[in-house]
This record gives C-alpha cells, structure tokens and sequence, in this order.
C-alpha cells in the first residue's frame, strides 16, 4: 500500500473514479449541500480505492495489495471514511458488482442490536453474531469499545463476529470492509492474538490521512 499513482497514469479504473466523483458530487450536494472535495489527502486513498474495485491486477502489483481480502479504511475523526462507504453503496447499488456489494452497519449498531437481543425472551444475541457473520459487509466504526455486557460477561461483539468472518472469507472468499478512527497499532491491539493475526490474512489496509473535513 505504499506505492503511489503516478499523475500521468491512466489505468482502466479512471472510469470508475469519474463514476464514483459523479455519484459523490450528487451525494454530497443532496446531504449537505457542498462539494465534495479531491485534495492532497484524500487522492491518494481514492485512487488506491478505485484500483482496487475496478482493476484487480493493478491493484496487486501498483499497490502491493491483494484484491481477494476485503480492507481496514484508517483515518482520524471526520476525514471523510463513512461518507465514502455511503458514496459506494450508492455506486454498487446503481451498477452490478455482486462480488462488492455490501451491507452497511455501524459497530455501535451492532453491539445495541446484540445487547436488545440478548434482552429478548425469543431470541438470543447468538441471533445477531449470525446475522452479520453471513455475506458481504461494512463495518463502520470500530472504536476501542467494541464490548458489551451480556448476562454480566464482557463480550467482544465485534471480535466474535470478525473471527466467524475470517472463517466466511476462507470457506467462501466473501470479504469484510472496515473503517476505524484508530491508528494501525491501536486497531490491531484492540484484539486478541489470534485476532490479531488473522488481520493481515483477511484485510488489506488502507490511510485516508488529514483532518476532520466537518465545519
Ligand atoms: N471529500 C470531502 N469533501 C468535502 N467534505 C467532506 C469530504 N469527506 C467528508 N466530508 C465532510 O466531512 C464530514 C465528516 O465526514 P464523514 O462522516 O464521512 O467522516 P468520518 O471519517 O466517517 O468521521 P468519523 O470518524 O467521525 O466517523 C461530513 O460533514 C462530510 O460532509
Ligand atoms: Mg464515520
């Protein structure tokens, strides 16, 4: 991931960055009515991005990265990281790319959901560790607090449900996207060892540096 587009390169994903700034121009205008901004932090990361759902070869050898493993967005608060899953969803939802096409969920959606569950005379929160153990998925935000209490234990909601989809990605090769507002060393010791090591296999990581863009 250290390798840059050069300026003149004009790979086969350039139709996909102009239908991906189409779509975030429209998006952007409709939710909060401003442009939506290329600039000296983001390019690189929309490039790489780009890349690697349009042109799989070139994203393995310009980028060093492997198409096959879904990807960890890093980048501190604000820089733009849900904003861009919400523009891709958009994109997946408009052109058909089923290997990509993902289902959009927030980490603290996810540990409300199981804590409601475990709650529930019906169900369990098993229910919800399933639910988004299965198919193609976006995890938004994950923070150091991916615990919840369930029948007095501390549970890592998220860490299960990342375990059982390395399992997914090795048995069927369905990729995980995640984004999070921890750096790259604070991310990876958030879990346990064996977590931890199953990062590398399954997630290609990815920077999107700069500042907060919200004003
Ligand atoms: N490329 C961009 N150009 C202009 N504004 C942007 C751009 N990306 C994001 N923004 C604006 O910055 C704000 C934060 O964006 P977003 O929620 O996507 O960031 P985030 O990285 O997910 O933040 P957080 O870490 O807090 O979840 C929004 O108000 C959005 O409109
Ligand atoms: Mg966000």
């Amino acid at each position: 991931m250290s390798k840059k587009v050069e300026k003149n390169d004009s790979g086969c994903h350039d139709n996909f960055k102009k239908v991906f700034k189409k779509l975030a121009d429209y998006y952007f205008i409709e939710k909060w009515n401003r442009q939506f901004e290329i600039d000296g932090f983001n390019t690189d990361a929309l490039n790489i991005l780009c890349c690697y759902f349009s042109d799989n070869k070139k994203f393995n050898e310009v980028h060093e990265g492997d198409y096959r493993k879904g990807f960890i967005l890093f980048g501190n608060v604000g820089v733009g990281k849900t904003s861009i899953f919400r523009i891709l969803e958009l994109l997946f939802k408009e052109f058909y790319l089923p290997q990509y096409n993902f289902k959009f969920v927030t980490a603290r959606s996810i540990i409300s959901e199981v804590i409601i569950e475990s709650k529930s005379k019906v169900s369990s929160e098993e229910f919800i560790i399933q639910k988004y153990s299965k198919s193609i998925l976006y995890i938004d935000d994950i923070s150091k607090n991916s615990k919840a209490i369930i029948w007095g234990q501390k549970r890592d909601v998220i860490e299960e449900i990342l375990l059982n989809r390395y399992d997914l990605f090795c048995r069927n090769g369905k990729r995980t996207f995640v984004s999070t507002n921890l750096s790259r060393d604070e991310f990876t010791t958030n879990f346990s060892p064996s977590m931890n090591d199953r990062l590398f296999d399954m997630f290609n990581f990815i920077d999107l540096p700069g500042k907060s863009r919200r004003r």
